[in-house]
């Protein structure tokens, strides 16, 4: 695929559903009782997967839409054991094992090459001192989880901030004897938190801490997913870098704990307004639009990371035409992202004429106010890195050639046809 450079970005665009919302609407009914019907849901490779994993654990979904499922619950302990293959999917698996651990009977959970390389005893270990039997593969999937009917509830300190873990565990405990406490050293996203709230379930929440209470039921009955906020956001650092650029993304998810991309487009001198904003359920809403502005270099540290961990690639390209030195520190988790995120973003931006430098936890970049001359970026198999690459195409004097660009589907099947509905091309 080869993205040409624009001449800016301008327009009114929607885009799919949340993907971390739109698994956990999935996971949340499939526990339910009754129907939950998810209007919204964004339709893509990793929650595809999820439907097919509920599927195969006994769970009847419709598929009534593209955007819309109908779940039958079968009940906070009703799901039958068996294999999952949970493709690319990271918060597919973490999810699910913490779900399993409450059920009984075993479960194998798989994943594909990437999937499969990525850190899995964050989970395990939690979910072991509740009670149940998780096997790892050195530390990685296939995994095998035995349920136990006596979970304990347990109080428990990430040692990463961690949206994947602290749900798992969470979602353990509506299954224990007494309340699950998780301490978080930053806050990460709360999607699981406000959903089991609107399902009925009883939580207790302080800025760095949630607790859970065992739980009868829940019942969900409606889920509305908002535009995923990290779908927009390639959009949007688009926009904020080619001069003349005027985009507004509708309907987009502004959770505060996903949203920080925001604040660091301000700070760095994009002008950012927001309009509209209401709720889809308990998900704050609102209309994003996004100018492009004289950029400067940003500081950007642990704290913040959970907020914006899946734009930090694009952070990376926004430093790269900013005027100054941008230093991102606090994010060593993206090195066990689908790919190895600060290794991928150097490589893929020195390729296209950046001055990038990996850290152990991030990157010093030295930017320039002017395009990148462009180049090949490889994927290297990562949705994410895809969407960086088309990014730097448009914002560049040459385009850039992705290697690997249907990794895109994994999140965004329509990505590339948006990116073109939006470009301008003098
Ligand atoms: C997610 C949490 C984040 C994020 C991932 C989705 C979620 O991972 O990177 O894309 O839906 O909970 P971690 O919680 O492992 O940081």
């Amino acid at each position: 695929m080869r993205i040409e450079p624009a001449a800016a970005l301008v327009g009114h665009v929607g885009v799919p559903g949340d993907k971390s919302i739109s698994h956990r609407a999935v996971l949340l009914g499939a526990l339910g009782e009754g129907e939950t019907r998810v209007r919204g849901f964004g339709r893509s490779g990793d929650t595809q997967a999820t439907v097919e994993a509920v599927r195969a654990l006994g769970v009847e979904v419709e598929d009534v839409a593209e955007d819309e499922l109908v779940v039958h619950g079968v009940g906070l302990r009703g799901l039958r054991p068996g294999r999952v293959d949970c493709a690319n999917a990271g918060t597919l698996m973490r999810l699910l094992v913490g779900i399993a651990a409450g059920q009984e009977g075993t479960f194998e959970l798989t994943g594909d090459e990437s999937l499969s390389a990525r850190p899995m005893e964050r989970v395990a270990e939690p979910l072991r001192r509740m009670g149940a039997e998780v096997e790892t593969t050195d530390g990685h999937a296939p995994l095998r989880v035995t349920g136990s009917a006596a979970l304990r509830g347990i109080d428990y300190r990430l040692p990463v901030a961690s949206a994947q873990v602290k749900s798992a565990v969470l979602l353990a405990g509506l299954n224990a004897d007494r309340p699950t406490t998780v301490v978080e050293p930053a806050p990460s996203r709360d999607h699981t938190e406000l959903m089991l709230e609107a399902a009925g379930a009883r939580l207790r929440r302080r800025p760095h801490a949630v607790t859970v209470e065992p739980a009868g039921a829940l019942r969900l009955g409606e889920v509305l997913v908002p535009g995923d906020f990290s779908s927009a956001a390639p959009l949007l650092v688009a926009a904020a870098i080619i001069p003349g650029s005027d985009l507004t993304v509708h309907d987009v998810g502004l959770n505060p704990r996903r949203a920080a991309l925001l604040d660091v487009l301000e700070r760095m001198g994009a002008r950012v307004s927001v309009f509209n904003r209401r709720r889809a359920g308990r998900e704050p809403v609102g209309d994003v639009q996004v100018q492009a502005g004289e950029l400067v270099a940003t500081r950007v540290r642990a704290e913040e990371v959970p907020a914006l961990v899946d734009e930090l690639p694009l952070v990376a390209l926004l430093a790269s035409h900013a005027r100054g030195e941008t230093v991102v520190s606090g994010a060593a988790e993206l090195r066990v992202k689908e790919s190895d995120r600060i290794e991928a973003v150097t490589d893929a931006l020195r390729a296209t004429g950046a001055h990038v430098r990996s850290r152990e936890d991030g990157w010093t970049v030295r930017g320039v106010p002017a395009r990148l001359r462009g180049g090949r970026i490889d994927s290297r198999g990562d949705h994410r890195i895809a969407m960086l690459g088309a990014v730097a195409g448009l914002a560049s004097r040459e385009g850039v050639e992705i290697g690997g660009a249907e990794a895109v589907a994994v999140s965004f099947p329509g990505f590339y046809e948006l990116v073109e509905a939006v470009a301008q091309r003098s």
